[in-house]
């Protein structure tokens, strides 16, 4: 067992050995610019691209057309706020998102205030759900796009994805959802799903990190976004900069393998989850936030009541990796603003850890997290009603 035992995939996952070999020619051998054409290596790197455009397409059931590849999912979300924004001639321009979503679309709401416009950020109950009511109460004849995340980094939380398309499309209002998180853990298809612009990111499905994509749909309706980065006019003058070839052909078998293996996987995670909350439960006093709403098969949040957070994971640290809340804010001091949204105290937020099973994480890996939870929980306890003397 690798030590500490890596309970974080929200944040990164590791690269697949698989995924590494598929990456390796192209910093090398097949080191061409896809966009040379006018000898071999262009060629061969155009080819890698367009198989991975496709590979990526068909994990969400879209047209390898309607995929831009990106630096990751914070440039994609960028692309599509923005993109959207510019591209509307009105005067008055109105976004709808929720208070729960990732900094990525929050930051770049705020941006998009900065420069005129308004937004609406929905709050969501216990359970971290919008309510679709809310929803349709919040929509104006400004409104230009409904943000809503697919499933949530810290808590796993799947949103009511296709009755907020139905809400979006009978006004008329494109929908943006940040699946950055959802897309390979769980099934996703822009068709079905009826979003028209979606954002995903290679290092959370065990490609490279700085690559992700952005999907615009080309109709029903076809989407028209303004770039945000200008030049050689790549990807459809979406976004320009000479492609990140090895990064693309990694993203793209990231892309190919989830399709192949979410099945069998999300059986496999389900079962280290649930049993990982069985066991904790045990210890009395535990909370499983968002315990009764839809949610990722591969991760957990939970409360340990009666114990000092900060110690907590300081203790674990040797051991285990996991964390508070997202990669992004964890280093602040701050308490979780998706926690705090769905209305628990500062004391619980305080206690609330998210964990995050794996591709690569095993029943032993579990086992031992439960052991050395427990351990740190029970002491904590102990000290608190007996003061500082080891449990026996
Ligand atoms: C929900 C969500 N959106 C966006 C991002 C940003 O992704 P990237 O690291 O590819 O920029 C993340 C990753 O932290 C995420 O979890």
């Amino acid at each position: 067992m690798k030590q500490p035992v890596y309970l974080d995939n929200n944040a990164t996952t590791p690269v697949d050995p698989r995924v590494l070999q598929e990456m390796l020619p192209y910093f090398s051998d097949k080191f061409g610019n896809a966009a040379s054409r006018t000898h071999s290596y262009g060629w061969e790197a155009e080819e890698a691209v367009d198989i991975a455009r496709e590979q990526v397409a068909t994990l969400i059931g879209a047209h390898p057309q309607e995929i831009v590849f990106t630096s990751g999912a914070t440039e994609a979300i960028n692309l599509a706020i923005k993109g959207v924004f510019d591209n509307i001639d009105q005067q008055e321009k109105h976004i709808i998102t929720v208070c729960t979503e990732h900094k990525a679309v929050l930051d770049t709401c705020k941006h998009i205030e900065r420069l005129g416009g308004t937004v609406t950020y929905l709050p969501v109950n216990s359970n971290g759900l919008i309510s679709l009511e809310d929803l349709e109460n919040a929509i104006t004849d400004h409104t230009v796009l409904i943000s809503v995340m697919y499933a949530n980094n810290e808590t796993g939380v799947i949103q009511p994805i296709r009755e907020i398309a139905t809400i979006a499309k009978k006004h008329n209002i494109l929908f943006l959802s940040d699946a950055t998180q959802a897309v390979g853990k769980i099934s996703v298809n822009v068709q079905t799903d009826g979003i028209d612009l979606l954002t995903l990111s290679a290092h959370k499905i065990y490609g490279p990190k700085g690559v992700g994509a952005l999907y615009v749909r080309k109709k029903n309706p076809a989407v028209s976004l303004t770039a945000q980065i200008d030049g050689g006019g790549h990807e459809r003058n979406m976004r320009s900069g000479t492609l990140n070839v090895p990064g693309i052909v990694g993203l793209g078998w990231a892309c190919e393998i989830a399709s192949a293996d979410m099945v069998r996987e999300n059986k496999r995670v389900i079962a280290l989850r649930n049993a990982f909350e069985v066991e904790l439960l045990v210890l009395q006093d535990v909370e499983i936030n968002a315990e009764d709403a839809r949610r990722l098969p591969h991760c957990t949040n939970i409360s340990f009541g009666q114990v000092d957070g900060e110690k907590l994971i300081f203790e674990a640290g040797s051991d285990l990796a996991f964390s508070r809340s997202s990669a992004c804010t964890s280093a602040t001091l701050e308490p979780s603003y998706v926690l705090k949204a769905m209305g628990l105290s500062d004391e619980r937020i305080h206690n609330s850890f998210r964990f995050s099973f794996g591709r690569f994480s095993t029943e032993e890996d579990v086992n031992h997290a439960v052991l050395v939870i427990s351990r740190i929980v029970k002491q904590h306890r102990h000290e608190r009603n007996h003061g500082h003397h080891p449990v026996v």
